[in-house]
């Protein structure tokens, strides 16, 4: 079974770990989550966050977990949110807690790190950040939601974001309308 670590972080928009946690694939993939403690207060202002059941969840200060050892093989990280802070200790290397060492890791070990920032806007010290981590390999998605897909509630919107997460990790679970899609399946049912 493939594994992933998912991490959040104190950046606004817990609801985007909620739904990137509510679409998973837990029949093909062994999930592990951290979430910072500036993630929980976060979350405690937008809704809450409780991950489900078939988590196995650390403790952000816990080093020994498996995805702190390059020796554990993991399919990719994905840090969502992701807060500028996370990103900068990321980008220099700082490996102070459970999600910046497993990223240090994922980024040595040349595995899939996927990271959401939302900030907005941004500072010349945040897009350095990124663009040092993309030359690292990392992949920066940031949470912005597009809109052809005429998504109605809230959860539509973040799902468009959830979509091109899992497509850069290699989740297979279809949470959004791709681009012509509809018109596609028209054509071929014609
Ligand atoms: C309500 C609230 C919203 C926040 N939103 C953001 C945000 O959108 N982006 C961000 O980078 N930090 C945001 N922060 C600040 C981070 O939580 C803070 O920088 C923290 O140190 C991040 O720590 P972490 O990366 O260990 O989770 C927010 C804080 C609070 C209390």
């Amino acid at each position: 079974m493939k594994k992933i670590m998912v991490a959040v972080t104190g950046a606004s928009g817990t609801i985007y770990a909620r739904r990137f946690f509510q679409h998973f694939p837990y029949d093909d993939w062994e999930a592990h989550a951290v979430v910072s403690e500036s993630a929980r207060i976060v979350a405690s202002h937008e809704g809450g966050l409780n991950l489900p059941p078939h988590v196995r969840e650390w403790d952000e200060k816990d080093l020994t977990a498996p995805s702190a050892s390059g020796s554990n093989k993991f399919e990719a990280m994905v840090v969502i949110p992701c807060s500028t802070t996370t990103l900068g200790k990321l980008a220099h290397g700082i490996a102070d807690n459970l999600i910046t060492r497993s990223g240090e890791v994922f980024l040595k070990e040349r595995r899939k790190l996927i990271l959401v920032p939302r900030e907005t806007p941004l500072s010349l010290i945040q897009i350095k950040n990124m663009e040092l981590l993309t030359l690292a390999g990392a992949h920066v998605i940031p949470a912005t939601p597009s809109f052809y897909g005429n998504p109605k509630t809230i959860e539509d919107v973040v799902d468009t974001v959830i979509a091109r997460v899992y497509d850069h990790a290699g989740i297979q679970a279809e949470v959004s309308k791709r681009w012509r899609e509809e018109e596609k399946k028209v054509r071929s049912e014609e």
